[in-house]
């Protein structure tokens, strides 16, 4: 093993305007692997990630959403930690850019940048919205990309070419908060001097370093090579906005904002600097250092995974920020394409479509389906992949499973039943059988650090392949009905539990989970890549057997791939937007098919109302008092507590001693007024303002407190 190395990894800042969609999940998994690859090779990283918070389109959304635009990034931000356990991604940190370590490297850099005399203000005309009485955020002008022509493309860049340009350069803009063409006005921009000399010099210098992938290289020379004049097209970048603005000020310019992007990976090291100053941050040699100390130590390398669409960004404008503000550059930027679902269209930043992350661990899928899917599909190169949920199935089930879990479950009985849980001697054909094995090792680490975990995947179920066809030539289950075949079985199957460990940590930075469960089970300590090399050995004591991954099932995925009910604003959107299409029956479309699993779910029951009184403090509650045919412990009937948005249909005298249907088996939830015990079930229309009316449900006599609705 070489010696430690330290490294600084990071992943895009995901926009704090939304939850995580699996093309993020993707992004997060393809690192995650990684980091965990270089962390089994000894080496020290700070694997860090934090919420990209700033920007105007957030602005605008928290506004929408009715909250503070801190409240906004806030809440979305407890939302993140489900994801990254639930896919077990094992960032050491993760932060915002809205923090002090931000606004505070930020601010640093710039003055850095001025410094050195690559800052300047120019006054430039901007786009400003009539209507609203706003100069326009780039993400809120649209149209044509003057570049490559693409339609509807966004005032800041172009996600068809990649072209970075000014939103004036846009060919017939419109403003996409209101429609209105947005009109010219003039304000005083700050500048980061990209065209000047030594920054291209730099560029060119840096991007042919090694520090990109080929085909990325490709598609940014074109920025920074010399033009048919002489000239390169990368032009100076405009890095400020004006109030208001949810951002970082400039100092010394009142009024004036950084650029969401300027900022933004910054977030990086203000990350980098929050897991330092927590005393969390790691060294190669073990000893503490500060984040000053470590960001300076030509010892740190830094990393970062980023998505095809953000490559200019990363591979130009980033490392030239770093490097005239006197600070260390990236030794790589590590593109990957994007990830679309079921043939789909790429899922774009706001319509997250598709496979819906928290759904697939809500249906109990294992997170290491798809951890192992997308490393089967991953390369080191730049380029799209498809999520398929029948090669999904086909992969898990009959490689993953079929070939290498199965080959644990193969011997593992023999061994302790038969054996007492001890390994026995092994002959020279297994002992080759493992050496073949154990003789991967150093490509299998290589694919690892080049990313090709696609070709680890390939090579490791090659040699699952080798190990089944041994263990097919020897057939243990026939070697246990034999006489005097006991030797021979115990030899077969400690050969088959040896291969089986290596495998595992061929497996691990993908599969961390199964490969601690299979450590307990071997009773060995966590693996390094290098315990490769160090066999159980002959009378090493192993544990019982236990059932280590289920079959993905054809019902998990088409769950998982069923439409979700539409949201309350679709609905909205729905009732008010097509009165050309037929009518939706009662004001709103039906909501997707349900099993009569699902349905039994709802324990529904004929419920008395005893007493209804109103809510005081409500005009839309009243309360009810239920005997659903309960009693309690002292024999006495047992009542129910729920409130009903009824008030405006109903007095309480209309209800009084009535018969209705409740949701008996919702849980109970704690209102302003007290805690309601169950919901009363009442028709309304789906636009209520326009049909209004609540109705509540009455059996047809005869029907008594208690029973079932089914
Ligand atoms: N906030 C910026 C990044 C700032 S980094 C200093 C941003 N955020 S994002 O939420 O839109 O995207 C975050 C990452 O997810 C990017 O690397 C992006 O390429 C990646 N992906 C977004 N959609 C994706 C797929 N469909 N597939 C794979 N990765 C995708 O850009
Ligand atoms: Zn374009």
């Amino acid at each position: 093993m070489s010696a430690p190395r330290q490294l600084f990894v990071t992943t895009a800042l995901p926009y704090a305007n939304g939850t995580f969609h699996i093309g993020h999940i993707m992004e997060y998994i393809q690192a995650d692997i990684w980091v965990r690859y270089q962390r089994m090779q000894g080496h020290a990283v700070n694997f860090v990630g934090a919420d990209d918070a700033h920007g105007a389109p957030i602005m605008i959304a928290a506004e929408k959403a009715g909250k503070t635009p801190e409240q906004f990034v806030a809440d979305i931000a407890a939302g993140r930690k489900q994801y990254l356990d639930g896919f077990l991604i094992s960032f050491d940190n993760w932060h915002s850019t809205h923090s002090p370590e931000n606004t505070a490297i930020s601010q640093a850099i710039y003055k850095d940048l001025k410094t050195n005399g690559l800052i300047e203000t120019r006054t430039i005309e901007q786009f400003f919205d009539p209507e609203k009485g706003m100069f326009l955020p780039d993400r809120f002008i649209k149209g044509e990309c003057p570049n490559c022509h693409a339609k509807d493309q966004y005032g800041d860049n172009c996600e068809v070419c990649g072209a970075v340009y000014a939103p004036t350069e846009l060919i017939e803009p419109y403003s996409a908060l209101s429609g209105a063409r947005p009109e010219l006005k003039t304000s005083e921009h700050f500048f980061f001097k990209l065209s000047d000399a030594r920054c291209i010099e730099f560029l060119r210098e840096w991007t042919t370093s090694g520090a990109v992938q080929p085909e990325v290289l490709n598609k940014i020379t074109e920025w920074i090579a010399p033009g048919e004049d002489g000239k390169p097209k990368m032009g100076d970048w405009d890095i400020s906005r004006d109030a208001p603005y949810f951002g970082i000020e400039i100092p010394d310019a009142p009024g004036k904002y950084f650029y969401v992007w300027l900022d933004a990976p910054i977030g990086y090291l203000a990350s980098l600097k929050n897991l330092f100053d927590k005393g969390a941050g790691k060294t190669a040699s073990g000893q503490p250092q500060s984040y000053e100390q470590f960001v300076a130590d030509p010892a740190t390398e830094q990393y970062h995974f980023i998505g095809k669409d953000i490559i200019t960004f990363h591979t130009l404008f980033w490392p030239a920020m770093l490097k005239f503000s006197g600070r260390k550059v990236p030794d790589k930027v590590f593109v990957h394409g994007f990830l679309t679902v079921n043939n789909g269209e790429k899922m774009s930043k706001s319509r997250g479509t598709g496979l819906d992350p928290l759904k697939y661990l809500s249906l109990k899928m294992n997170p290491e389906w798809l951890r192992y899917y997308l490393a089967a599909k991953l390369s080191g190169r730049n380029e799209d992949i498809d999520f398929n949920a029948d090669d999904f199935m086909a992969r898990i089930n009959a490689d993953l499973i079929g070939k290498y879990v199965n080959i644990a479950s193969r011997a593992a009985g023999f061994i302790s039943k038969k054996f007492g849980g001890r390994l026995g001697a092994i002959s020279p054909d297994g002992d080759q059988l493992l050496t073949h094995l154990r003789d991967a090792l150093p490509q299998i680490t290589e694919l690892y650090a080049e990313r090709e975990t696609g070709k680890v995947v390939r090579e490791v179920m090659a040699l699952c392949d080798r190990v089944n066809g041994y263990v097919d030539a020897n057939k243990p289950w026939e070697l246990a009905k034999k006489e005097g075949m006991e030797g021979r079985l115990h030899d077969v199957c400690s050969t088959c539990i040896e291969a089986f460990r290596i495998l595992t940590i061929y497996l691990k930075p993908i599969l961390p989970k199964l490969a601690a469960d299979v450590a307990f089970f071997l009773m060995v300590p966590p693996e390094s890549f290098d315990d490769v090399k160090t066999p159980l050995g002959e009378g090493a004591q192993i544990g019982e057997y236990q059932h280590l991954m289920q079959r993905v099932d054809v019902k998990q995925l088409d769950a998982l791939f069923e439409p979700p009910a539409p949201a309350p604003q679709a609905l909205a959107a729905m009732k008010t937007e097509a009165p050309s299409t037929t009518p939706a029956p009662g004001g709103e479309p039906l909501a997707p098919t349900i099993t009569i699993d699902d349905f039994v779910k709802i324990d529904l029951r004929i419920a008395k109302i005893v007493n209804c009184e109103p809510v005081e403090g409500s005009t839309k509650l009243l309360r009810l008092t239920l005997d659903v045919g309960e009693t309690s412990d002292d024999g006495q009937p047992k009542l129910r507590n729920v409130f009903s948005g009824i008030a405006s249909a109903y007095k309480p005298d209309d209800l009084k001693g009535k018969l209705t249907v409740v949701v008996a088996n919702l849980a109970p939830r704690k209102m302003k007024f007290g805690i309601s015990e169950g919901m009363v079930l009442a028709a309304s229309h789906g636009d209520e303002k326009a049909h209004p009316g609540i109705y509540v449900l009455e059996p047809t006599a005869g029907a008594q407190p208690g029973m079932r609705v089914r």
